[in-house]
This record gives structure tokens, sequence and C-alpha cells, in this order.
């Protein structure tokens, strides 16, 4: 890729001035709309990472864009030390969209992450009587939760794991996909755990889907151990799958959801648990918190990022034009392709390298062309749109897809 002057600048200031804890595609972003966003340059691109699944409304959504600015003139932040005329019009739409008694709010998916985890644990002494301090939570391998000591110390991924010893102990993993192993670690240790943590699908390990039916019997095996289903929505909740939670394909209700990410449309980092009064009340005043959770800004983003998801029914357009990205990419055939699979909008290519050329080759192909998109770990490209995308676009972009990669053959 050629980069304009303009672009270069930007990439060196971050580079000189910021941490190298990212490696982004070398483009430089500077406004976005819709299913669009532009560069420096002035440069359209359809933007098929939507900043992983948080865009699902698209960029600078109007009507959150308008909350937002509404808000943000009358009255940001109070702290919760403080009542505010936002937070229970909040809470009481999550409860008349989630079905959930109780809702608890953060500001990222990790943050979210840990008030489960300490929910759980919290549940485990209280309600279900694990000795004081023994209580286990089981995960999955090839996890994502985000990058806390306590989330990175149960990855199983050496880059998000490594050299961030000491660990937090008290949870262990079993493999994905693999209920048989949950039972077995159930069996034997089912007394002290309070809590199984799993992704729907797991977005970051490359949109990896489970077979049918294994929520469902994970969660039976919950409810048959006394143990919570935490269910982690933080990238597959919000209609990105074709549901509002994706827990819902296989009609599970978890004892706790997380939320993130498209919670506020991407406008703010706004996250949330929901529970049942069971397990959320076993948290007291004081107990947990944050400064900035649930405050008058985010709730009234958040309300409208829910608004528009459901007044634009973004569920049937991402279950709908999921298949449509599918059977589209299914029929295309090319050495580079090796799997695609997805659920709604949340898909991924797995691709063989050919003549030296890999999934970054890719990327940077299509990002000539007019799409960004990411690998995730070397050989998967994550394919996930904001929602509001419309067939024609959809078809455009998936002729980008396909051009991009012959290009490279
Ligand atoms: C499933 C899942 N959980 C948690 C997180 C962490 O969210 P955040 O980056 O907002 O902390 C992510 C982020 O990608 C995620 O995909």
């Amino acid at each position: 890729m050629v980069l304009s002057d303009k672009s270069l600048q930007f990439i060196e200031l971050e580079s000189a001035y910021g941490a190298h804890n990212y490696h982004p595609l070398p483009v430089v972003l500077s406004k976005g709309k819709g299913v669009y966003v532009w560069d420096v340059d002035g440069k359209q691109y359809f933007d098929f990472l939507s900043a992983y699944s948080a865009v699902n409304q698209g960029h600078c959504h109007p009507k959150i864009v308008q909350a937002l600015t509404e808000q943000a003139q009358t009255l940001c932040l109070t702290s919760r030390a403080f009542y505010n005329d936002c937070l229970g019009p909040y809470e009481e739409l999550a409860h008349r969209i989630f079905g959930y008694d109780k809702i608890l709010p953060m500001n990222s998916g990790a943050e979210a992450v840990e008030t489960a985890l300490k929910l759980a644990r919290k549940w485990g002494y209280q309600k279900k009587g694990i000795p004081d301090n023994k209580a286990l939570i089981v995960a999955c391998a090839n996890n994502f939760h985000g990058r806390t000591i306590s989330i990175v110390s149960f990855s199983t991924d050496p880059e998000a794991h490594n050299e961030y010893g000491p660990y937090t102990p008290g949870i262990e993993t079993v493999p994905y996909n693999d209920a048989d192993a949950l039972k077995h670690i159930f069996a034997k240790k089912a007394d002290f755990i309070a809590g199984f943590l799993v992704e729907p699908i797991q977005g970051e390990a490359g949109v990896v889907v489970p077979d049918d039916g294994y929520l469902k019997t994970c969660y039976d095996l919950c409810k048959q151990n006394h143990i919570l289903f935490i269910a982690d929505e933080v990238q597959t909740g919000i209609c990105r799958t074709g549901k509002m939670l994706c827990c819902d394909h296989e009609g599970v209700r978890p004892d706790m959801v997380i939320l993130g990410k498209a919670l506020s449309g991407g406008v703010l980092p706004v996250s949330a648990v929901l529970a049942d009064n069971e397990v959320m009340l076993t948290v007291k005043a004081g107990q947990h918190g944050s400064t900035f959770g649930g405050f008058p800004l985010a709730c009234k983003v958040s309300m409208a990022a829910l608004r528009v998801a459901e007044e634009e029914r973004l569920s049937e357009k991402a279950e709908r034009l999921g298949t449509v990205f599918r059977d589209e990419m299914g029929d295309f055939s090319s050495p580079f392709i090796e799997k695609i699979r997805g659920k709604g909008l949340l898909n991924a290519v797995v691709i063989k390298p050919q003549n030296g050329k890999k999934a970054w080759d890719v990327c940077l192909k299509m990002a000539e062309n007019g799409l960004l998109a990411k690998p995730t770990h070397e050989h998967i490209i994550r394919f996930a749109p904001p929602l509001v995308i419309s067939e024609d676009e959809l078809r455009t972009a998936i002729g980008i897809i396909k051009k991009s990669i012959r290009a490279l053959e």
C-alpha cells in the first residue's frame, strides 16, 4: 500500500509517542458514517471490523449522537454518590429488553467480565455455600474476555498471558465446544464451582462457532450442578449473530449475561452485567463499583443504542444478510480460502497462505480496494460489518473481497 505523507505523519506520531501494544493496518481514519469510514486523504472504505462489533448500529448513528450531544450539554457525570435521572430509566429499559431483574453498569468489556466473576464468587459463598476462598470458575480454552490480570491469568493465548504472572488462582479452563470436558470437571469439583464462563461464539479466537446444542448442554449441566452459566456476549450480543443475544439461538437464558461494545453503538465505553436478584443482590453497597459505571451520558447513549437496535430490526438483518455473506463466499472458489464460518454477521474466512501471501496481505489488498478487515491469529480474517448495511452494500463489499483475493492468486 502506498501511504500519503499525511498518513505517514500520524502513523509516525503513534509510533513515537504511543505504546506499541497494537499492530494496526496502515490506514489512518478520520471520519465515519454508517457502514463507511474515510481516511485522512478522503478515501472511503467499508468498515468490516466495526471496532470488533462495537459499531453494530453504524458509525455516528444520528439518534445515538443526538442522545450524546443533548446529554453532554445537560449532565455528564455525577458518580454514584448521588442519584441521577438517567440511570433508573436505563435500567428499566434493559430489564424490558433483556428480561433480567437487574443490570450492573460498568465501562469496558473486561470490567464487566471482572464484575461477573466477582458476582459468581459472592453467589458461590452466600447462596451455594462454597467454603471461604475455595470458589472456582470454569472457563474455556482459547477464550478472550479482556486484558485485566485476572482475565489474562486464565487466557490460554501466550501473547495475552505470558509474563503477567503471578496469576490469579481459582479459574480453570476446559476445551471449548466439549461438553464432556465440562461434565468431567463438574463431576470432580462441582461443590466448589460457582460459575461456568463461556463465549457463545469465540470471536477473538477466530469466530469459532460451537456445535449446535453445545450451549444448551452446558447450561443443563450447570443447572444439574447448581453452577451459574455466565455468557460473555460482549462481542456476540446486541443483534450481531442474528438474535439480540447469541444464546437466544439455543433458547438458553444465562444466569448472567455480560455486555459491552455495541451496548453504546460504539460511541462510549459502556458495559454491563445482567442477572436476577438471587445473584445481583449478593453484592451490597460499597462492595463493587466504578466512578463512571452508569454515568448519565452513558445511560442516554446506551438507551438510544438499544432502541436503534430494536427499531431497525438489526437482529433480523444480521440473520438474513449473514446467510447472503456465507452463501456468496461459499460459492467462491479460491486456493486462499480454507473455510468460511460464522453466524449472522459475525463471520470469518480461514486463509490458506499461497505464494508467500497471508491473511495480512489479503487485508492490505482489500484496504487498497476500499474494504477494511483485520486478521486474527495470523490466518483468519473476521468479517463483521455494521448491521445497518444494506443488501446492495453487502454485495458490493463481497465483490471487493473476492476481487482482492483473486488479485493475489
Ligand atoms: C468476548 C469478549 N469479552 C470481553 C472483551 C473485552 O472487552 P474490552 O476490550 O471492552 O475490555 C472482548 C473484546 O474484544 C470480547 O470480545
